[in-house]
């Protein structure tokens, strides 16, 4: 089956807009979380800075507005029965669900994302974070049926998983492996393999999935390799041109 790939350059609040009504099987979304500080978190024993990418600073007022805007976008350009998947931390996923509920999607999911070797808490003031979540709504207003592929679904393979059974909300999935980063540095890549198991759940081969915060492209590699088409839009161009390598090097399974 003939697949197309595109990659735009651009902001998602005004690239959105020019996708027909009711066209998209499938939005995989992996916003800012709204969690980065103008002079980054850092830890005294070290030089190294975190949380500072400019994309991800937000007043909480602009991020709710933000967060509303893309996400109704994501609304009217699915089809009926499409899927929105929504990544978030528990800093932005409370919103993100309330934002879903207000703009009537049907939530079927929320998957927990374990993360078996997380990074150690550096304020030692806390519980150590290893886990992020993932909504699973879909456009569900005239009730047509939502694809959900639950034999494939058997595959899926993890330490909480075994095959063959049922697959629970709790997935344990490593942090992305370097193999996966040798295109490029992007801070917040997402696992191949998370993006393998939206996809081959939720989409069909030959639908078409949209990711409108691209990144380094991680939505329109598998896309590829599962023979989905992709659309992917990324404001910054250094992560645009990571992503554009890596989807050309991207062949078929
Ligand atoms: C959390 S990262 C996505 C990472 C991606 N899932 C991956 O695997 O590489 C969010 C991305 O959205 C981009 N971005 C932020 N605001 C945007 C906007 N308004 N329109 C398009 N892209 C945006 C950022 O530059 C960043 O690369």
């Amino acid at each position: 089956m003939k697949t197309e790939h595109k990659l735009i350059n651009g902001d998602c609040l005004e690239e959105l807009k020019k996708i027909p009504d009711e066209s998209v099987d499938l939005v995989f979304s992996d916003p800012p979380y709204g969690l980065a500080k103008k002079n980054g978190l850092g830890w005294k024993y070290s030089k190294h800075i975190t949380l500072e990418e400019a994309w991800d600073i937000f007043s909480k007022d602009e991020y709710f507005e933000f967060s509303l805007k893309w996400i109704s976008e994501c609304m009217r350009v699915l089809k009926q029965g499409g899927s929105l998947w929504v990544c978030g931390s528990f800093h932005n996923i409370y919103l993100m669900g309330f934002i879903l509920h207000h703009l009537d999607f049907k939530i079927n999911n929320s998957i927990v994302w374990f993360k078996p070797n997380a990074q150690p808490n550096i304020t030692c003031r806390m519980f150590t974070e290893s886990t992020e979540h993932l909504i699973w709504a879909v456009k569900n207003h005239s009730k047509t049926r939502w694809t959900f592929n639950y034999e494939d679904t058997k595959n899926i393979e993890d330490p909480i998983n075994p095959k063959g059974k049922q697959t629970r909300n709790v997935w344990s999935i490593p942090l992305t492996p370097k193999k996966e980063k040798w295109a490029g540095v992007h801070p917040t890549q997402k696992p191949e393999e998370l993006l393998r198991r939206v996809i081959m759940s939720c989409t069909r081969e030959g639908d078409l999935v949209l990711d409108p915060f691209a990144g380094s492209g991680t939505t329109l590699v598998i896309a590829k390799t599962l023979k989905r088409s992709s659309f992917g839009i990324e404001k910054d161009k250094k992560y645009l041109d990571i992503a554009k390598k890596r989807l050309s090097q991207t062949t078929l399974d």
